[in-house]
């Protein structure tokens, strides 16, 4: 199977060279974990490095606070945007009471706009405001899911984020947004300790460990070889 190139140095070699083709993962993690800026960095990325068009699609921040971001890391963006290799979409507020209806029009929204550009990859941030949005919990699940499969249709590779609750063994805000993606990256942050860790990845013989990673001026790097104990994180 092909694999697809995080781009996030440190990551791919953990993930036996990148992620499984058109596969989902979730990204999950507290607040100012990095979340953003590691799926981010993986649609700059694909665009800049492997020739794959991309899209970010924002639930919560404005698409000007994201592309300041994205400036603010020296990435070479505006050129990117301007040959359609990279776009920032932001979701309008959906109204829980028509949400059947606001949902089925931005997926198709959003599958125009991968055809438009030949996006190979996307990220949604975040699936917690998603989940929010549609006001009534049952749904979530099923609604993620068909998500998750219209990307994978669509033959593109996403990363969802999730917002965690501290602790170690909650992925997710509602519970079941890590059953639904084929995969789970968690982020966390004890200061000035930050760690990443596979939960899982379907398909893929992952590293099983937590790893320290850092943001710097020029994003996220992963540190492969070290390794961080679980207790030190608690
Ligand atoms: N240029 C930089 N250099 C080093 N660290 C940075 C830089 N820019 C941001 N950070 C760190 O990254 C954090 C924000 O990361 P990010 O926005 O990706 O978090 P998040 O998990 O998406 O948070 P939220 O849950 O609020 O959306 C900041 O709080 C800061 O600690
Ligand atoms: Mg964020």
């Amino acid at each position: 199977m092909a694999r697809v190139k995080s781009g996030i140095p440190g990551l791919d070699e953990l993930l036996e060279g990148g992620f499984l083709e058109s596969s989902s993962v979730l990204i999950s993690g507290g607040a100012g974990t990095g979340k953003t800026i590691l799926s981010t960095e993986f649609v700059y990325k694909g665009a800049k490095e492997y020739d794959e068009p991309g899209i970010y699609i924002t639930m919560e921040e404005g698409a000007t606070n994201i592309w300041w971001n994205m400036k603010n890391f020296k990435w070479d963006v505006t050129s990117l945007e301007q040959e359609n290799m990279l776009k920032i979409y932001k979701v309008g507020m959906i109204n829980p009471q028509d949400f059947a209806q606001d949902f089925e029009k931005e997926i198709n929204k959003i599958k125009n706009m991968v055809d438009d550009m030949g996006a190979k990859r996307i990220v949604i941030d975040s699936t917690t405001a998603f989940g929010m949005w549609m006001g009534n919990t049952s749904k979530i699940r099923p609604s993620l899911f068909r998500l998750s499969e219209e990307l994978k249709d669509i033959d593109t590779t996403s990363l969802l984020t999730a917002e965690a609750p501290e602790g170690k063994n909650q992925f997710s805000r509602f519970g079941v947004e890590e059953f639904v993606t084929d995969g789970v990256i968690a982020l966390y942050f004890k200061p000035p300790q930050r760690a990443m860790f596979i939960r899982k990845m379907r398909g893929t013989d992952h590293d099983k460990k937590p790893h320290p990673f850092e943001i710097t001026s020029s994003g996220v790097q992963v540190d492969p070889k070290q390794e961080v104990l679980w207790e030190s994180l608690e």
